[in-house]
């Protein structure tokens, strides 16, 4: 079993596609082992997406992942980190093969609907976040 976190980003809340992205995963077998609505400051974005703070689009992002209401959730399965990353897509839709949640449903690179974490190293960091032991069920 792996954890990985997901988000369904500000974008993916707003276009009422909750339901959507928890499906999606449920489907393929994913169980969802925590998971809470909240907003984050621009400063939370911040220290979330540190690994690119030296990236051009970091600012934008930041801006982007602040700007309203996610759904951050703890999912949980064999290989979920790839199992997650291959029901997202690509990070440019363009790029999304179909029947991928970003393909489907993402404005742009940016606005892309969900995050997963790409390595467990990743997951470790993300997952403990926005979540502490007890909340993981
Ligand atoms: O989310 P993913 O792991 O697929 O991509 P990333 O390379 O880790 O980038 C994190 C996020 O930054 C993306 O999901 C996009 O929202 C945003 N991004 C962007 O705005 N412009 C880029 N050229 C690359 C990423
Ligand atoms: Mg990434």
């Amino acid at each position: 079993m792996q954890r990985t976190l997901v988000i369904i980003k500000p974008d993916g809340v707003q276009k009422n596609l909750i339901g959507e992205v928890i499906g999606r995963l449920e489907k393929r077998g994913l169980r969802i082992a925590a998971l809470k609505k909240i907003k984050i400051s621009k400063e939370q974005a911040k220290g979330f997406y540190i690994v690119h703070k030296d990236k051009p689009f970091y600012d934008s992002l930041t801006d982007f992942m602040s700007e309203g209401p996610i759904v951050v959730m703890v999912v949980e399965g064999k290989d979920a980190i790839l199992e997650v990353r291959d029901i997202m897509g690509a990070t440019n839709p363009a790029e999304a093969k179909e029947g991928t949640i970003r393909r489907d449903f993402a404005e742009n690179i940016e606005r892309n609907i969900v995050h997963g974490s790409d390595k467990p190293e990743s997951a470790g960091f993300e997952i403990s976040y926005f979540f502490s032991q007890i909340e993981i069920l």
